[in-house]
Order: C-alpha cells, then structure tokens, then sequence
C-alpha cells in the first residue's frame, strides 16, 4: 500500500500528561490503557460494555473543519486507544483532586451527600462535567456568577447513562443541578454548605465556587499532532486510517489485508458492546478519516449523513433544521427522529457510536436497531460500496440484502424532505403529514433495548366524513424479527381510508398478523399488542392534531369514530399529561440533634471528595507487584455434570496463560474451602461432580487479566452425566425429594396462636393461594475482586473487597493449610456489597490466595460482569402458599403459610431466613400465626444474603396477602391494613421482647404521619377523578407499613491516639458505601471530648478511619444486617472512655498547674508519661437489647399506560424511624437508597436463568437496575427522630436495609391502577381478564403490567364503542 506511510507513534494527552505510544495491540481500549499504563485509576470498570458509565472520560479534539475544539464524553471501556490519536482526555482526577485541590463538581458530589461507596462517582462527575464544558459553548448570556448556562433539565439528562446502586440518585440529582443557571436552591436537598431556611444569598456564596473560565479544562494543544494516525505498527498488528475512499480499497486489496482474515472496520467500536467478539483481530481499519463517511450534505432532495458519524453529530444536525420558524410538518420528521436518537443507548455511547456501525450491526447480524426503523419510514436509502461498486439502494433493500461482506462498507444515509401530498406542481392544502415514534422500553430515557419500536409516517386530509388517509408508512423493528419491517399489508389498507372504528378494527387485525416475533422471543404477545397500541394511538392522533382549527364536522367525525379514545388518550400529542422526565422536586425532611455533638450531625461522608476525584483506593486499583498474575473463573454451564475435564480449542495453552488452578492444587495440609461461614464451611472448587450451573470448576491464570478472561471464555469444559441423578431444579422436585437444608431450631420462628381457632373465628377463608417471588442481583459496581500476595515464612496477604474479612481469613488459612496467623486479610473499601460481598466474596480471595501459593507469584483478579453474575447466586427464591381466615370487615383471624426457600446448593446463609422472613411478615396482627418452612436444596448457585433477605419477601408476603383478602371483600387495602396493624399488646405478642417499651412503638404515628405530608386522603380522591376521565391510563395509591426485627452484634474497636493529637481508629464492621467510617468518626470524637479540654472541638476532623487488617483488629465479624454501625460506634465508644480514663487524672494534674488544657498538649504529655493512648474494646450488647424493631411507612402513586404497561412513578413519600439519628444525613442515603434498589427488586429486575439454571440475564444489555428516569418524579423523605431509645447505641437505629421493604408501596400502587384498568376492561364488556383478585408478579415489568390490563384492550375497546352508541 504505497499511500500508506509506514508506522508513527500514537501521540494524546491525558489529564495534561502527553503519551507518546510506539507500539500497542490494536484492540487495546483506553480503559486498559489508564488503568494499567499510567497513574490515572479514576476510570472505573464498572460493566465493559457501555452499560453503566463507570468509565466514563471527556475526550478534546479539533476538528480542523471548524477549526474548533470538541469535547464530549465517551465510554473508555469501549473506546480503542488507537482511535484517540491527536485527542486530549480528562478524567475525574484530571478535573481536580486531594493534590491541586478538587473540581467544585468533587465538592459538591461530596456536600450533597452524592457519593456513597463511590465507585460510580468519577463517572458521573464526568459526565455533569461535559454538560458544564459544552454548556459554556452556548451563545446564550453568562449564567449568574458561580453557575453554568446548563439548565436544571440538562443537568439531570447529564447523568441519565450513569448507574449508581446506592444513592437511589436524588441526591446525585441535587448536585448537578446545583450549577444550573435556573435552579431555585430551595429545592436542592440536604447538604453541608447551608441549612434550611438560610437567604438565598448566603446559600451561593457557601456553595463551592464555580467558574468556567477556571474549571472548564484545557485542551492539551495537539493541534498540529492531529491528524489521523495513517498507520500504526504493533509486533503482529496495525491499525490503518484510510483518508480517502480510493486509499481504503487498495488497503482492502492489498497483500496486507486481503489475506490476513483477521482484519475488522472500526468506527466507534461501541458494537463490542453486544457482540463481545473474542475473535483477535489483526488489522484494525478506522472509517472516521474519509471525507465521504463524515460529511454531511443537504440538496433539495433531503440530507446525506456520512455513515461514520456518530449518532450525536446526527441528532445536532437534525435538531438544527428545525431552527427555520414556524416549523413545517417536514421539519417535526427530523425533530422526532433526533428525539428518538436521544433515547438510543447513552449520551457517551451516542459520541462515538456510528450511524452506519448502527445499520451495519443490525443489516449484518440483526441487531435490535431503532436507527433502522426510523429510516424504513421515511423512505431513507444507502450507498454501499462492495468490491468496486457503489450502489444506492433503499433502506429496505440493504437491510433485506444478504449480510454485508467483511470488506463491505456503507458509505452514507439519504433521509428525503418532506412534504405534504402534490397535486400537480401545488401542495394539497388541505393535506398534512404527520410523523410519530415509539419505543417501548424498560428505561424511558434510554440504555435499555426496546421491546418494539415503530415510526409512522401519514400523509392525511381531512374531508366531510372524517380524516382520509392519503399515504402511510408503518415501520416495525426490535420485536424479535431480523429486521425492522414495513406493515405493508396494513399501509395498503389503510391508504385512501376515512378512519372509522371499522377502518382502525381492520387496521389492527393486519398489523398483529404482520407484527410477530421470531421463534423464542420472550413476550411475544405482548410486543405484538404495542405494535396495536401503537398504531392505535397514531391514527388516533391524527384526528386531535388539528382539532383547534377543525370544523363541525370534523368534531362530528372525531367523536364518531373515537369518542372518549380522543379525550382519554392523553399521550404526548394532546398534551395534557406530561410528566417530567426526570425527578421533579425532592423534599427530605431531617431533625438533628445537638446533644452529643458532633453524633447527630448531617456530616458529610469521610472520603467523598477523594471518591469523586476517583483518588480512592479500591482492590483493583492498587498498583500491581512485580510479577502479578490474574485470574478468570471457569465455571460449570452444567446443573449437575461430572467434569471430565477442561481444554483449550488448540493443543496448547491460550495467549498469556500460566496454569489452570483447581481442587487438585489444593496443598496436602489444605481442604477445598472456600467458604466460612456460621453454618461451617462450603467448598471453592467444584470436585469431580459440578453441582450447579455457576458453580466454579478452575482458575485460569494469565499475564494480564484481557488474556485470563479470553481464556476462561474459551475453555471448553467436557461433562458427563452418567449414572448421576436428574438434577433438581425446583423447589418442587426438592420436596419430592426430601432434598433440604436443616435450620437449627434456636433459628426456627416461634407460632403465635392457635390456627385452628383463629380460622374457626373467620367469616371467610382463602385457603391454597399462592405467590412466588424470584431472585435479585446485587449490582455492585464493583465486582468482586482480590490481590494475593505470598509472603515470607508461607505467609499470605489478601486485599479483599469484601463483608467480612474474619471469616475470608479464616477460609483462606483452611483451604491453604496454614496457620490463621499467617494469613492478613486487608479490606480498605468496598465499591458497594448489598450483602453479595459477604459470603460470596471469599471463594474469590481464597481462589487467588491458593493460585499465590501455587505459584509463588502474587495473584489478582477482577471478576468481569458476566462471570460476576453468573456465580452471584442472589436473593432467595421463595414459593409461598397460604391459608387465611378472616372477618367481613376485614380483620384477619388466622394465617398458615408453607414457604419453600429456594437456597441453592449450597446452605450459605440460608438457614436464617425463616427467622427473617417472619420478622417482617409479623408487621400485621394475624390473630394467629402459623407456618411451615422449607429450606430446599436444589441445583442452583447457592443464593445468599441480599439488601433486607427474606425481609423484603417478609414484609411483601404479607401485603400479598392482605391484598387479596382486601379483594375478595371488595374493600379498600388501606382499610384492611389499618384493621390489621398491631396494637402495642399484639405488637408483644409477635416480636416478644424486640417489641421494647410502648413509646417505641412508633409505626401508629408514623403511619398517620405519612397520611398527612402526603395528603393520602385527598389524591385518593384526585386519582378517582382521573380514573374516571382518562381511558389509557390509571393511576393507583398505596400506603405500606414496616416493622422488621434487627439483631445487633457484637463488634471490635481500636483507638489510638497518636503524638500530635490525632487519632486513627480501626472497627471491625467495613465501610461498604453505607457511612459507617463517617458514624464511627462522629462518635470518636464525641466520645473523646468528653475529656473536656480545650481544641476538641475540631477533633473530628484529625481522626482518620484505618482499613480493615483481620491480623490488627480480630473478631471484626460480619458487616450485615444493617447494625454494623452501631455497633461498631458503640465499640469504638468503648474504647474512648477507656482513654478519657487513662487520661483524667493526668488532665486534672494539667489542669490544676495551667488552669486550661489544650487536647495537643495533653497528648504530648500523655505519651511522656507513658500513659497507654491505645484502647481495644469489643462491645457486646446486652441480652435486653440484642433485637429490636425498626418502623417506618411509605405511601406512593404511580400511573399506568394501559397501551404500554409502562409504570411511571408520580410521587413516594416515605417517613423512617432512625432513633436519634447519629448522622441523619447517612441514614438519608441510606433510606433513599434502599428504596430504589427495592424498587428495581419490585418493578425492573429479572434475574433469569435458562433450563439449566444457568443466568441468562447476564449484562447490562439483559438485567436492567433502576437509573434516574425510572426512580419517584417527586421524592419526600422524613427521618424521623424520636430518640425514644435508650437501649441503642446513642439512641440510633438502623437504616441500611428495611427501607428497601418501603417499596412495596409502589408495586400495591401499579396494582391497584391496574384493578382500576381491569374495572375499565369489563365496563367494555369484557368477560376475560377483569376479576380483581389477580396476582401481580414481582417484578411488575412492562409486559406483566401489559398481561393484566389486558393484551387485547385496543380491541376490545373498538368493539365497545359502537354498542356505546
Ligand atoms: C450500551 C449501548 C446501548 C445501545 N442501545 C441502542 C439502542 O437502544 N438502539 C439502537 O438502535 N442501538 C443501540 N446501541 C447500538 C449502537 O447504536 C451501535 O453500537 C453503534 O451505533 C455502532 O457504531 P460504532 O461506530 O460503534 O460501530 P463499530 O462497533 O465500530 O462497528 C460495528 C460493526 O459495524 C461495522 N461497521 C461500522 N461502520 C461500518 C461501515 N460504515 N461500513 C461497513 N461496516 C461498518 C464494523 O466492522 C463492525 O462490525 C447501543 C449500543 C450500546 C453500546
Ligand atoms: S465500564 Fe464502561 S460503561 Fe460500564
Ligand atoms: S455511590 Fe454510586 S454505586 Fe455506590
């Protein structure tokens, strides 16, 4: 290839920082490149693929075009460095940091209470950190001083790609808008710079300073290095940027590329994304530098988009030609395709993601595209380029078109103009287009595959009999077809129609002919009823759009043909429903307390800033030592399968790989553990027999961690079932085969009454009834991850991010066959836990401890996303069935319930869940309680401790059931729960002695309080008043109490105070995210002062919290249930008053020589005098105080599309007991962020397995948590202070798990909006689907909500209609 000079350095900047790059393999991503060639860790992997914003960077070009500098985010996870040649790229500690001070996006993150564990803080400040960049290029007037001209809306939408499990967003949400030009302070939430009620102008000038002339990055000037990179070498490899079409097909001819096999066009590379190619490609072409795939060009006939540019450039470019005034019908075609756009994957995918790579994906191997769609309808057409030949053909032809060859390129897109029908060389006046959308998805803003997609285009008149007809395009993509496809067949009909019920009857008729799903789609029907809905809502539109300039007769025709459609139907194109996207307005309502100051204090969290800048340290950033090896789990795709034995596809071993590790390297001395828990120990390595898919049969080792994944990816594991048993599969087949786990009976709930007699009260009985709950995944953003390091004398040292450091200590000494004391386990912080890193986290430091032993090399890993999921295990599955008398007026008598617990294979903490099941179930006075457990024992991953396990199936069991009685009696729930909530003697009556004194039985004022901030009784009857008027879509309201039983332990503590005064404290409980170092410091210091000197009121700040070491600081124990906190604080009490007592009479002394005492000087004197400044203490609680009941009530509303089953949550409201709340600002996040993880538990989250139980929802792409779009439009939450708890640490309760239980609100909600659809459904006259005893799944996704309004409502309603007449 002549044109293409021979090789050059790769030359950017990063953070200011230039890299010159000679050499690199071409599949290298800019992740790998941060995050294992320089100092920059703050990009985190998160996902791998585009899902979570994790890795989110800004990238600075100039674009010698415009001769301007562009900077926008994209995903480094997927970005290939080869690609950023000339680029200038920023991360979060680039922007600021603990050095040369942090970004006011660091502070403000950390003031507004915005970062938690912290792992998707860099991320999201990058991305509000584009916002601000770009909104500075508006040619607007300068916001006010200290803000951006970022709008609150943009503000939010900055953040919509961004995952975080923790915070449940608000408070995420708070921090961006506060650099918004329009935010009005007073609705940002609780932070650290002002209090309530404080001026405006105090409230700016607290705020962090903010300007854009200092905060908005520098380019790094690599103008003149800017160019592409024409060719860069690597030993085996290049990466070629063609410049121009001719330069690309003699490189696609030569020797070099023709041959080789191996060689792959890239543009933005965000289709690694989904299709995770293993192949390893050789060449790498970059389409970006040839002029005709980036222009773009408008004639007279429409717009010519090149095919490399990204999907951002074409929705700016669309959004553009709208500028003209007034905007023509042709002009809201490009409108609403560029708000479509914006719905396609993220903003940061959006920047790089090519429209052609779109088209190819889904033309090559029929990816769900929504660019197709949209293109099929607006009669867009291609030119491709295959050997020699260009060729335009229509959208239709190239999608339908064998898959494009290797060497095949798409070279551009030609989207017509618009107008209306011509009669002659006139346009019909009376004709007018119309062009609408629709997508529906699980995530309304995007990053979720839709489950259909379709664009309509209508040219329509309207004459004396109604609204004719003239021309139409239907386009239909995504719902498990090869490609999207027009409805010709319905178009034909439709085309020359007036629009009659009759005409729309027959209409929806051809489309769910034409409209079905491929062979094995999940929710086949139900994407065939959105096609319906869809379609309907079009054409119903098409009669309201001109409705204001319509004549009588037009009215006329409109209600003939729709009547109450037309007015109910309040979709986007009337108007008269819009919600906010995003959340609305927030209130959090908090009471501190002066009276162990600085306990009680919304501090803000220890180390936020640092997590923001991305500077903190988790397992995976910790520089590897020389000579680190990293390992990939195989695990078993198999239920129960003889492993036979594991191979590669060729003789040798993979790239990179230096062993396989497995139960045979378990030293002599050693056992197969991998697991130590209270139940005893489970094993690391599957043996001869793998018991379950997941279940993990070796540790693959390599030389990086890319080529130990590639490999783990690659081995093919050889299995045999003969003569082994059927596995079991369902908790039915475990009880046919007696196949369970034992539950101690010191574990085993008590009864409470007699259920004979309580039945024999009942007026009337459901007997048999069943619920079945499925599993969650935890979704930390942080996978599980550990780095072992051999030590001397056959020592081992182990960085965990895990829960309980103890007991991976213990399993790792047992499976090495060592000594406990010659092993350290050290845990600094956890990128968020939820429980999944207590037990679940130990196989996988013990794998990497027994790999280091093997091999005498130190040995890392970082579980990719896939492998995380698979062999998570999850929340328990749990099957319940019921009996339950109870009175006409609602007051339950008696219930019996048979649970069979889905526990996996292994016990893990199973045998617990009975208790914690009960524990929330006991909420309501049963009259009489009975129940028979199962803890079965079936082929699946083993399931573990999830956020609130079995209490969150607990406390929803319970609103099942009180449901369904409430529906039988065709009463209210909200009667049958107020007739059924405890009084303070049944309360005792369940819980016993947990039920404390009657001042701490708060729930009845708590449960009346809820009714009024929330003014329950008045939207109860607003929502009537809309049910009534609003055909396609209900609205429903519910209020959910909880009371959960919490158990207290006994926890370690470490104080030490050092020369200067400072002190440094070690607990055993680990900081997951959840504030427990903040609390901890708190009490330290209120404890110390007690001391009474002079400076201790700043002692809070000189205290700095030590990362966990199991060899510093023993019996550090679980950090579970919710109570760490306490106890830790209460350990670390323990062991300041043991110093205040060592140092008093030395204090006195001072003080009776110098009348005052400074706290410095005293120490110093202290350490003179050799008084011990270290006290270790291990708080136990006392037996009176070991359990006790948490409170709180939570009231939501929510509304339903009938035609979509979507479920927009309009408001929650909930009010939580904290005791006397030891930082109210933690316990804040903490209750909002179990909330909405519940939330994802209740309405988004399927955790699916395939017949083998194997999990299939394994990505981003298939497990969708909840994101900011999908969490309460208003979000109030009240933490109550009652302080009435003597019993507790300080007065505190817990707050880290039984919030998550609040979210049942929202599912009684969307259940009682879809009772109101069903009411709806049978005042049609339906006789299928209408009785109101129906049971809502959990989750409540989009199709369940669909199923149960009805699948066929559109139809049913057009057979209504005339009959109406
Ligand atoms: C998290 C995420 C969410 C997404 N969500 C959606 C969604 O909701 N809806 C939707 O429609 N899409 C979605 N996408 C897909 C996204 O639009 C595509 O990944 C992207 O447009 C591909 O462009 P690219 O430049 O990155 O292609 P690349 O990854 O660079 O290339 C993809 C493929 O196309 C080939 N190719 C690229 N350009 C050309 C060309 N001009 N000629 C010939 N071959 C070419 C490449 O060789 C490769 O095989 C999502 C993607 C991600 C990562
Ligand atoms: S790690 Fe890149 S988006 Fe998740
Ligand atoms: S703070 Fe967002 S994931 Fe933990």
């Amino acid at each position: 290839m002549e044109a293409t000079p021979e090789g050059g350095s790769l030359v950017f900047t990063v953070n200011g920082v230039r890299f010159e790059v000679p050499e690199i393999d071409p599949s290298t991503t800019l992740l790998e490149f941060l995050r294992s060639r320089t100092r920059f860790k703050s990009v985190k992997l998160g996902c791998g693929e585009g899902g979570c914003g994790a890795c989110v960077v800004l990238l600075s070009k100039y674009d010698p075009m415009l001769e301007q500098v562009e900077s926008f985010t994209v995903s480094s996870c997927l970005t290939l460095l080869c690609s950023i040649n000339g680029c200038s790229v920023t991360t979060s500690e680039g922007i600021g940091n603990s050095k040369d001070g942090f970004h006011p996006i660091h502070q403000r993150f950390s003031g507004f209470h915005a970062s938690q564990c912290g792992f998707c803080t860099p991320g999201m400040c990058m991305s509000l950190f584009s916002a601000l960049v770009n909104a500075e290029k508006k040619k607007q007037p300068q916001a006010p001083h200290g803000f951006s001209k970022l709008t609150v809306s943009e503000a939010e939408k900055a953040i919509t790609g961004n995952l975080c499990r923790c915070t449940g967003y608000r408070p995420i949400a708070d921090a961006c808008k506060s650099f918004a030009a329009n935010v009005d302070l007073e609705d940002l939430g609780i932070n650290s710079f002002w209090k309530r009620g404080e001026s405006e102008e105090v409230k700016v000038s607290r705020l962090p300073t903010y300007d854009p002339k200092d905060h908005i990055c520098s380019y790094s000037d690599l103008k003149d290095g800017y160019k592409s990179l024409t060719r860069l070498n690597s030993k085996q490899c290049s990466w070629f940027s063609p410049i121009s079409i001719n330069e690309l097909q003699d490189l696609l001819h030569s020797d070099l590329v023709k041959d080789s096999g191996k060689t792959k066009l890239v543009v933005g590379n965000t289709g690694n994304a989904y299709y995770k190619e293993t192949v390893e490609y050789d060449k790498y072409i970059d389409l970006r530098y040839i002029p005709e795939l980036s222009a773009i060009r408008k004639d007279n006939s429409g717009i010519e988009f090149g095919a490399a540019l990204s999907i951002s450039k074409v929705i700016s470019f669309l959004k553009s030609e709208n500028d003209s005034n007034p905007i023509s019908d042709g002009d809201l075609v490009f409108m609403n395709m560029a708000n479509h756009m914006e719905k396609i994957a993220t903003g940061f995918i959006r920047n790089s993601a090519s429209l052609g790579g779109n088209l190819v994906m889904a033309q090559r191997k029929y990816f769900p595209s929504d660019i197709g769609t949209l293109l099929l309808a607006v009669d867009s057409s291609v030119i491709v380029l295959t050997g020699q030949k260009h060729e335009r053909i229509t959208m239709e032809e190239f999608l339908y078109r064998p898959p494009l060859d290797t060497n095949g390129i798409l070279i551009s897109v030609h989207i017509p103009f618009f107008e209306p029908t011509r009669v002659g060389d006139s346009v019909q006046t009376t004709s007018k287009l119309s062009f609408e959308t629709y997508r529906a998805a699980p995530r309304p803003l995007g990053n979720a595959l839709p489950y259909l997609n379709a664009a309509f285009l209508a040219d329509f008149s309207q004459n004396k009999s109604g609204i004719v007809v003239n021309k139409v395009r239907l386009s239909f993509g995504a719902y498990g077809t090869y490609h999207a496809m027009r409805a010709r067949k319905v178009e034909d009909y439709l085309a020359g129609q007036t629009l009659t019920g009759l005409v729309l009857d027959e209409a929806i008729k051809l489309v769910k002919v034409a409209v079905v799903s491929g062979e094995g789609t999940a929710h086949a029907a139900y994407r065939s009823s959105l096609a319906v809905g869809f379609l309907f809502e079009f054409l119903n539109s098409l009669n309201t759009i001109d409705s204001s300039e319509s004549c009588g007769s037009f009215e006329d025709s409109n209600k003939s043909l729709l009547g109450g459609a037309a007015k109910g139907n309040n979709d986007r194109n009337n108007g008269s429903i819009q919600h906010p996207e995003l959340l609305s307005s927030a209130k959090q309502v908090v009471e501190s307390s002066k009276d162990n100051y600085p306990v009680g204090e919304p501090i803000k969290k220890f180390g936020a800033a640092i997590q923001a800048s991305g500077e903190a340290v988790f397992v995976d950033d910790i520089p590897p030592p020389p000579d680190c090896l990293y390992g990939a789990f195989i695990y078993s795709t198999k239920p129960l399968a003889r492993v036979k034995g594991i191979s590669f596809n060729s003789n040798k071993l993979p790239t990179g790989v230096a062993a396989v590790i497995s139960a045979k390297d378990i030293p002599s001395k050693g056992e197969n553990i991998g697991t130590q828990s209270m139940f005893g120990a489970e094993s690391l390595f599957a043996g001869e027999v793998a018991m379950c898919a997941g279940d993990l049969i070796a540790f693959v080792i390599g030389d990086t961690q890319k080529h130990a994944n590639l490999a783990a990816k690659m081995a093919i594991v050889e299995y045999d079932t003969e003569g082994l048993d059927p596995p079991i599969l369902t908790v039915e087949e475990a009880v046919e085969r007696s196949s369970f786990f034992d539950v101690p009976p010191f574990l085993y709930p008590a009864k409470v009454g007699d259920f004979s007699k309580g039945m024999a009260e009942a007026d009337h009985r459901i007997l048999t009834a069943e619920i079945k709950l499925g599993s969650q995944y935890y979704f930390y953003m942080e996978t599980q991850s550990a780095l072992a390091i051999p030590d001397e004398d056959n020592c081992m040292v182990v960085y965990s991010s895990c829960q309980c450091p103890e007991f991976t200590h213990i399993a790792i000494a047992k499976c090495l066959g060592i000594p406990e004391n010659n092993v350290r386990v050290i845990t600094r912080r956890v990128g968020g836990g939820f429980g999944g890193k207590a037990l679940k986290a130990m196989p996988v430091a013990t794998a990497c401890a027994l790999a280091a032993h093997t091999l005498r090399r130190p040995v890392k890993t970082y579980l990719d996303r896939k492998t995380d999921m698979i062999i998570a295990g999850g929340r328990h599955p749990i099957k319940i069935t019921y009996d339950v008398g109870y009175k006409s007026d609602g007051k339950i008598t008696a219930l019996h319930l048979d649970i069979l617990i889905n526990a996996g294979i292994k016990a893990d903490i199973s045998p617990v869940m009975p208790n914690s099941i009960t524990g929330a179930l006991k909420k309501y006075n049963w009259g009489a309680l009975s129940f028979n457990f199962k803890v079965c024992k079936t082929n699946h991953s083993s399931k573990s401790a999830m956020r609130a396990p079995g209490e969150v199936q607990g406390s929803y069991i319970a609103e099942a059931i009180l449901e369904h009685v409430a529906s039988s009696l065709s009463m209210e729930p909200d009667l049958v729960r107020n007739k059924n909530l405890h009084t303070y003697e049944s309360l005792k009556l369940f819980y016993g002695d947990a039920a404390g004194d009657l001042v701490e039985y708060t729930l009845p004022s708590i449960w009346d309080k809820v009714a009024t901030s929330s003014r329950f009784l008045a939207r109860i009857e607003n929502i009537e008043r809309f049910n009534h008027s609003n055909v396609w879509r209900k609205r429903g309201i519910s209020r959910v109490p909880v009371v959960n039983e919490v158990f207290v332990r006994g926890a370690p503590g470490k104080v030490s105070i050092l020369w200067d005064g400072s002190i440094v404290v070690e607990v055993g409980g680990i900081d997951l995210g959840q504030g427990l170092w903040t609390k901890v410091k708190q009490v330290t210091a209120y404890a110390l002062s007690s001391i009474q000197c002079e400076g201790t009121k700043d002692l809070f700040e000189r205290i700095r919290v030590v990362q966990s070491d199991t060899l510093s600081l023993v019996q550090g124990g679980f950090t579970a249930g919710s109570t760490t906190s306490e106890s830790s604080c209460a350990a670390v009490r323990l062991c300041c008053d043991i110093l205040v007592e060592r140092l008093a009479p030395l204090k006195k002394t001072l003080q009776d020589q110098m009348g005052s005492v400074e706290w410095d000087a005293l120490i110093v004197q202290a350490h003179y005098q050799s008084v011990n400044l270290a006290a270790n203490s291990f708080f136990v609680p006392d037996l009176s105080s070991v359990k006790y009941l948490t409170q709180g009530a939570a009231v939501s509303e929510v509304e339903i599309n009938i035609l979509t089953g979507e479920t927009t949550i309009l408001r929650s409201d909930i009010v939580y007991d904290c005791g006397q709340s030891m930082n109210p600002a933690v316990d804040l996040g903490q209750i909002e962020g179990a909330f909405v993880q519940g939330l994802g538990f209740f309405m988004l989250e399927e955790y699916l397995t395939n017949e083998n139980g194997l999990v299939v929802a394994d990505s981003t792409w298939t497990y969708k948590i909840p994101t900011i779009d999908t969490i309460p439009k208003q979000f109030n939450v009240e933490v109550l202070n009652t302080g009435h708890n003597q019993k507790r640490v300080l007065s505190s309760k817990a707050s880290g798990e039984p919030p998550l239980l609040l979210a049942a609100s929202v599912h009684c909600a969307t259940r009682a909006a879809i009772k109101e659809a069903r009411k709806q459904l049978k005042s049609w006259g339906a006789v299928e689907g209408i009785d109101t005893t129906f049971v809502l799944d959990v989750p409540a996704t989009m199709p369940t909500v669909k199923r149960l309004c009805g699948l066929d409502t559109v139809e049913t309603y057009l057979k209504y209609l005339p009959s109406r007449d």
